[in-house]
This record gives structure tokens, sequence and C-alpha cells, in this order.
């Protein structure tokens, strides 16, 4: 599997930082958090996410997301993470 580094900006979401440095992730419903397509596996740095909002919880709790798993299109972060892309 490939990695790579990216530096992201706090002020956008996940999903718009990986966009915007070229990383292939499915966006179905285009950032709005209904889809799960963005999810993301946090392999390093959970605690660097941005709180879980109920529009995400909701899906995590529907779809039996385990809590490593986010939607990158509801998550900001704040420091050095690890994630993959399944
Ligand atoms: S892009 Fe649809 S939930 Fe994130």
């Amino acid at each position: 599997m490939p990695t790579r580094g990216v530096f992201v900006s706090e002020e956008a979401s996940l999903l718009a930082n990986l966009i915007e440095n070229n990383v292939e992730i499915n966006n179905s419903c285009g950032g709005n958090g209904t889809c799960g397509t963005c999810l993301i596996q946090v392999i390093e740095g959970l605690h660097y996410f941005s709180e879980v909002e109920e529009l995400e919880a909701e899906i995590k709790r529907d779809r039996g997301f385990e809590e490593n798993e986010r939607l990158s299109c509801q998550s900001f972060i704040k420091g050095k993470v690890t994630i993959k892309i399944p």
C-alpha cells in the first residue's frame, strides 16, 4: 500500500485536506456527512481528532463503525496522525 505524508490545515476538514493534496478518497455526498464513503481508519493520533458530532455519531452507530473509524468530512485534526483509507 502506498504511503505519503501531507501537511493539513486545522481550519478545513480532513476530507478537504486530502482532496487538496490529491489523495484519492470517496466522498459521494460531497462532504455533507450523509454517505459514509469518506470513512478512514485512524492508526495513530485519535486524540488529535475533533469530537464526534451527532451527525457522524448517528452514521457510526447505524453502520457499526469502530471507535477508530471516522468520517473524514466530519473530522478536523490538530496534530500528527496516521490514517488508513480502506
Ligand atoms: S463525504 Fe459523505 S459522509 Fe463524508
